[in-house]
């Protein structure tokens, strides 16, 4: 049996903590898709730590956590990652494996993603920068290093011939950086990926689920950077959405139970790209500030608005979403008034649906006013103790998705969670 935790939104929905919380329920947690341009933040004993490859179970004894072969992985991160969950007193190497068919990340490939974002100049994507997407067009393009390839003798022979094959396409854009201390950093980090088991991840799984073991499958980003139902070309290089579950862990779909899709109380985005319910204005400075809105991974302050029906619907929809955690509702304490968008204007016609070229229409939000509930709501624990107008939030949410809102996040804190059953 697999359940599925994933971002219903542009990312940064608190993916992080929710997998961090249910992780004692399973056996196995797993990432199937994105890299290192992840970034996943959990409290530990009130310290903050950030994941960006490694599974957010890693800081529970009995959970094994697996990094799938749809991730793409760098070693450097890893390494580093490693050395940082270990400060924790973590034996990462008891419990962390890796697929060997998950592609690596090389030097090179971060090089390109730069000069890919250069030549773009205004159109830019606003990248992480970590590699992703030529490290994907690798994969798709059958050129690829895989983590499996590392206990192959000839290793360094293929990594010069993708090298080389990078340095031309680098000379084309007419991008030139000195790579020489990211290669150095980068062999060093293999030799410490040996160390780890690097298994057959699709057996290793399949095998675990006939055993009657529990998966818990841990998404990165968000269903709007989805590559396929994305607001294209503003999105990340992979299947984001539950689909990626299968191909990126090798699970069939009859074995996926829950789809638990998180969605904070608002909106957010960061990096470039059509974003409708967006706030330009002193509301979004707060809901940015109140709710220390800056990228986990690339410290960049994020976009902020209201939350988007019309979108979630969208995402509820292409992931098959059974359950729905709400993140940071405590963020929307103070707010005097909130607003809730319900459809989109586009050309004077309303509609509900998301439209192709999301960037090249104009679109307009229809928003739906709520009274603020003004309470501080970081220390309750019983859903009929919470605010009569967050309950009205929430059934508002309910009712417009036909998918219920089960578990409201109220802190960044592994307690801070509660459950409407
Ligand atoms: P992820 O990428 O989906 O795991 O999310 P990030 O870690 O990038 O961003 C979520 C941020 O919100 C982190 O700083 C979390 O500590 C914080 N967070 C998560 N849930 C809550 C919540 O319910 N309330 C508040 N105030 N912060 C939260
Ligand atoms: P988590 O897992 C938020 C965004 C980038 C950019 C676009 C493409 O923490 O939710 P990429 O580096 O993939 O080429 O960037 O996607 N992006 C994210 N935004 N959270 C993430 O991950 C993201 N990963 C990528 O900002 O707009
Ligand atoms: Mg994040």
């Amino acid at each position: 049996m697999v359940d599925v935790i994933l971002g219903l939104q542009w990312g940064d929905e608190g993916k992080g903590k929710i997998v961090d919380f249910f992780a004692p329920r399973y056996d196995i947690i797993a990432r199937f898709q994105g890299g290192p341009n992840a970034g996943h933040t959990l409290y530990v004993n009130d310290k903050k730590v950030v994941l960006h490859q490694i599974p957010s179970g890693i800081f529970h004894d009995k959970t094994t956590n697996l990094i799938g072969n749809g991730v793409v992985l760098d070693p450097i991160t890893f390494k580093k990652e490693c050395e940082s969950v270990a400060s924790f007193g973590v034996d990462y190497k008891k419990n962390l494996l890796i697929s060997q068919r998950a592609h690596l990340i090389i030097p090179t490939h971060r090089a390109l993603d730069k000069a890919s974002e250069v030549s773009k100049g205004n159109e830019k994507i606003g990248s992480t920068l970590k590699g992703i997407g030529p490290a994907y067009m690798d994969k798709t393009g059958r050129n690829g290093l895989r983590v499996g390839d590392l206990l192959d003798k000839n290793f360094t022979t293929q990594y010069i011939r993708l090298r080389l094959k990078h340095q031309k396409l680098l000379d084309g854009l007419n991008f030139h950086e000195d790579i020489s201390d990211w290669e150095e950093e980068f062999f060093e980090a293999l030799e410490f990926m040996r160390q780890f088991k690097i298994v057959n991840g699709e057996y290793y799984i399949n095998n675990k689920i006939s055993e009657g073991k529990k998966v818990l499958a841990e998404g990165a980003q968000g269903s709007m950077l989805d590559v396929d139902f994305g607001t294209f070309p503003f999105v990340t290089s992979s299947n984001t959405i539950s689909a990626g579950v299968c191909t990126g862990l090798g699970v069939a779909p009859q074995q996926i139970r829950d789809v638990i899709g998180v969605s904070k109380a608002y909106c957010t985005r960061v990096g470039s790209g059509p974003f409708p319910t967006e706030l330009n204005d002193p509301t979004g400075e707060e809901l940015r500030k109140t709710g220390s809105e800056f990228g986990a991974t690339t410290g960049r302050p994020r976009r902020c608005g209201w939350i988007d029906l019309v979108a979630l619907k969208f995402a509820c929809m292409i992931n098959g979403v059974t359950k729905i955690v709400m993140t940071k509702a405590d963020v929307l304490d103070a707010f005097e008034e909130l607003k809730v968008c319900t459809a989109y204007n586009i050309d004077g016609e309303s509609t509900d649906e998301i439209p192709f070229q999301m960037n090249r229409v104009n679109i307009e939000p229809q928003l739906q006013t709520f009274a603020g509930w003004k309470t501080d709501t970081t220390s309750l624990k019983n859903y009929n103790n919470l605010p009569q107008r967050m309950i009205e939030y929430v059934e508002f949410i309910n009712k417009y998705l036909k998918v219920n809102i089960t578990y409201i996040s109220n802190g960044p804190g592994r307690d801070q969670l509660v459950e409407n059953v």
